[in-house]
């Protein structure tokens, strides 16, 4: 019969398992085999709409940020005075949001009760390979494969006999026989069983099979008058390898940098109610500001006026004009690395219309236009404040190449990020991007030219990052220098 994997349903479906079994006291598994029998009984709850208890709204989708577990182990509690520890261990997993159910030994059952292990774990206990009622659809493979890593605490001498020697006589050794997660144990016994030879061979197998183990520690044992190494690691100890396998740490390459970043269009008023616009997105600029958030560095985005949601952790000062783009790019200085994606228009209106202005039989009214500031020039050429890396775009609907190039050398930037912006690209506002990078080698003066495959935005962004990270060096600019203030909520 096929099995069912609880982990892989919608995270709505499991969120609305768990509140349900939760309510029936019952494991998620009882509780999902319970609705099939109803089902087939044809007496089945109806699924919408939940009528949650009081204690578990708000909806699901709140739930699912902070309470539902993201990861799960399966816990196999060993024989041994350690199995005490365990308890906690169950308790710290649980703090970190990581699911626990729990297989004790038959000898485990001697030193704690499945009743106080599934109090704590709020599951059901495992004890027998021969439970018909886990059984019935090879319970033991599913508690070895539902999981996403296996914590043996304690580890016995025993246990780990059997597990080097491929033993599955009994739940617990079965389920590490039939895995195909990390296994983490935890060893705990007599100083004297830890040096013993055949713990020694067990031990040395184990790690050649990818098996780890964290600790045992040394210390005073349980027996009166016997110290050594062989105390099982504390409860804290476990949790916190265990966690590190689950969630390793992400790398954080740009932590420490500050980025600064412009994207979308600006709004150049004509009078109160029209302006002159173009036709970014910001999607790009937006794009780059949460990869460089990703991989760790602090960023400040100037936006002009977007459709965009601010992407999270990142500073966002929203603008209008070019003028008000160019303060909060002042003022965010100094930084590592600048980043000029928005799309500023080149032009202002010099007689912008205090009151909105009227047809009149005089005809249309006259519009003197007035360059504006260059951001990404004014930047670039900055006598102490100039970021080490500045980035500008080109985007270009003839001559992308020559036309970049001398772009790089008239701004006085490092990089051009040169995109082909003709209407039959669909760049413009679309989510794909074909982009050449353009660079200046700074001992050298030399331009190189990297053209990459068409990608999406995001993909462009992450790639744009990979490179930052390569050449950026390990100094940081010092950032007492100009205060800025934390995300608007
Ligand atoms: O001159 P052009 O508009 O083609 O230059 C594009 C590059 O210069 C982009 O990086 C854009 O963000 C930047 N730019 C700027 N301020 C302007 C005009 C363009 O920062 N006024």
């Amino acid at each position: 019969m096929a099995s069912l994997t609880i982990r892989k349903l919608d995270e709505g479906v499991k969120t609305y398992l768990r509140l349900r079994s939760a309510r029936n006291r019952r494991s998620v598994e009882e509780e999902v085999r319970v609705i099939l029998g109803e089902l087939i009984e044809g007496r089945e709850e109806p699924l919408t709409p939940f009528s949650a208890p009081p204690e578990a709204s708000p909806a699901p989708a709140s739930l699912r940020s902070s309470a539902v577990p993201e990861a799960s182990v399966t816990l196999i509690i060993g024989g041994g005075i350690a199995a005490f520890k365990s308890l906690d261990l169950i308790r710290r997993l649980k703090e970190r949001r990581i699911e626990v159910r729990c297989v004790l030994t038959k000898a485990a059952e001697q030193f704690v009760t499945p009743l106080s292990v599934s109090a704590l774990s709020h599951e059901r206990v495992h004890t027998d390979l021969f439970d018909p009622q886990s059984e019935f659809d090879a319970g033991h493979i599913r508690l070895a494969r539902d999981c996403d890593l296996i914590v043996v605490a304690p580890a016995t001498a025993d246990l780990m006999a059997k597990m080097a020697n491929g033993h599955a006589d009994d739940l617990a050794s079965a389920i590490l026989l039939a895995t195909n997660r990390k296994i983490l144990l935890a060893p705990a016994m007599n100083p004297l069983m830890w040096n013993n030879a055949a713990t020694r061979r067990n031990v040395a197998q184990l790690q050649r099979d990818g098996v780890l183990l964290i600790g045992p520690n040394s210390g005073e044992m349980a027996e009166a008058g016997e110290a050594g190494v062989g105390r099982m690691s504390e409860a804290i100890e476990i949790a916190t390898a265990a966690e590190k396998l689950l969630r390793p740490p992400v790398p954080r390459p740009l932590a420490g940098k500050r980025v600064l970043i412009t994207a979308g269009p600006t709004h150049e008023p004509i009078d109160p109610v029209r302006y002159i616009a173009n036709r970014s997105s910001g999607k790009q600029g937006f794009a780059i500001a949460a990869a460089a958030q990703a991989a760790g560095a602090e960023v400040i985005l100037v936006s002009g006026p977007v459709d965009l949601d601010d992407p999270a952790g990142v500073t966002v000062k929203h603008v209008e004009s070019a003028r008000q783009m160019l303060e909060q790019v002042q003022s965010a200085l100094p930084a590592d690395i600048a980043i000029f994606a928005a799309a500023v228009a080149d032009w202002r209106v010099a007689n912008e219309g205090e009151q909105k202005l009227k047809k009149t039989s005089a005809g249309m009214p006259p519009l003197q236009l007035v360059e504006n500031p260059d951001i990404l020039a004014t930047i670039s050429k900055l006598a102490d404040k100039r970021p080490p890396l500045v980035i500008g775009f080109a985007a270009e609907t003839e001559h992308l190449i020559d036309n970049a190039k001398s772009k790089l050398a008239r701004k006085g930037c490092d990089w051009i990020v040169a995109n082909d912006v003709s209407p039959a690209t669909g760049v413009m506002g679309g989510d794909r991007n074909t982009v050449h990078l353009i660079s200046k080698n700074a001992a050298n003066s030399e331009i190189t030219v990297d053209s990459w495959p068409v990608m999406t935005k995001e993909q462009v962004a992450i790639e744009l990052v990979a490179h930052i990270v390569k050449s950026v060096t390990h100094t940081s600019v010092d950032k007492s220098a100009n205060k800025f203030s934390e995300p608007a909520s």
